[in-house]
């Protein structure tokens, strides 16, 4: 298939765009390139790109694809709440637009990265695709809105998925140190303390990006009435943690660190256990691969391997601090539009 993969040099779609590549797909990324050039080993080969910010794709850009995966967008909690009016922008308005644009191209597959944090503080139940859904922070919100908007452009041609992934952990090329797995490992590398600043009681879903992008490849592929406008959430049932059992899966995979449970962040509303039984029904192609055990491993051997630094750790693979660098350096205008030359 001609696949167009939004977000394709992010954290996500670096991992995405080589599975699709050896999976035979004819893969164009488009992405403006906020995190391009944050790395973690050797340069990563990215597909032709459309290097073009979200909110100005045109409908000639969409021309001649047989599907389009939607990962772009700015992609965190924290980030969300900072910038509110421009998390719905990028994230609601521009992906209804892209879609629309989409659907008038004549692209019939619509594959939409979404979260499992749209149940928001869902407590001890399992939450299973048609829970309630209960956002709490504007970046869940935003994921919420489009899914809506994408039930109402759903047709006969076009058909729109809803990807719920858990928290994703693992290695990439392009690394992210603000998600749960990756940061633990990277704090044992460089301090040698698993530091858990909740009480650890909180649930978290967790899935590797490899499998995500294996989700993605079997609902690309799937007989139409297997996932014509439905949400999948995306993850396995072992990997439902809570935030101390995490951490002592990092203890495990870091030689010499110990765990420290501070509890100073009080109460943490974002805690949800989820039910992975439609993918594994409607989708028997995805079989997830990645236990946190095994991610924490593969994460530490490539933190050692590519040796990661504090000042990389803690600014080039955090989004906010990033993006907030490059706010200051110029490069990076107030509404996330790169400035001049893009940074590769
Ligand atoms: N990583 C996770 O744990 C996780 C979990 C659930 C859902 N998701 C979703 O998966 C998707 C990918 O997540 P990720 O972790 O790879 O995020 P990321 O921040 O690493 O990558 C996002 C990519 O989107 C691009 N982008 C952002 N705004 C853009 C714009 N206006 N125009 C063009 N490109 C733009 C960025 O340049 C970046 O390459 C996101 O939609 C995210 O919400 C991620």
């Amino acid at each position: 298939m001609r696949v167009l993969l939004t977000g394709h040099q992010g954290y996500l779609g670096s991992v995405m765009a080589v599975r699709l590549a050896e999976a035979g797909h004819d893969v164009v990324g488009l992405d403006s390139g906020l995190f391009a050039d944050c790395v973690l080993g050797p340069n990563p080969a990215d597909p032709p790109t459309i290097a073009v910010d979200l909110r100005d794709v045109t409908v000639e850009q969409l021309a001649g694809f047989d599907a389009v995966i939607h990962l772009a967008a700015l992609s965190n909690d924290p980030l969300g709440s900072l910038a509110p009016t421009l998390t719905y922008d990028i994230n609601h308005f521009a992906s209804t637009r892209l879609a629309k644009l989409s659907r008038e191209a004549g692209v019939r597959r619509f594959l939409y990265a979404s979260t499992c944090s749209v149940y928001g503080a869902a407590g001890e139940d399992l939450v299973g695709e048609d829970a309630p859904l209960r956002p709490v922070t504007p970046y869940a919100e935003s994921k919420v809105r489009v899914e809506d908007d994408l039930v109402q452009l759903a047709d006969d041609d076009f058909t729109p998925v809803f990807l719920r992934n858990a928290t994703a952990f693992g290695f990439s090329p392009r690394l992210r140190a603000d998600i749960v797995l990756n940061n633990l490992v990277g704090h044992a590398v460089l301090s040698g303390e698993v530091r858990v600043l909740s009480d650890g009681t909180p649930w978290r879903p967790l899935v590797h990006a490899a499998d995500i992008a294996d989700a993605f490849l079997a609902a690309l592929v799937a007989p139409r009435e297997s996932v014509h406008c439905r949400a999948f959430n995306v993850g396995m049932a072992e990997n439902n943690l809570t935030v101390a059992q995490i951490a002592e899966a990092v203890v495990e995979a870091v030689p010499g660190s110990k765990l420290v449970i501070t509890g100073e962040a009080g109460a943490d509303p974002r805690s949800y256990r989820v039910d992975f039984a439609r993918i594994t029904e409607h989708l028997p192609a995805f079989v997830p691969q990645w236990t946190v055990a095994a991610g924490a491993v593969e994460l530490h051997s490539a933190y050692v391997e590519h040796g990661l630094t504090e000042q990389a750790f803690t600014k080039r693979f955090t989004r906010l601090a990033r993006l907030a660098d490059r706010q200051s350096a110029g490069s990076l205008a107030d509404d996330m539009r790169p400035v001049g030359a893009r940074v590769l």
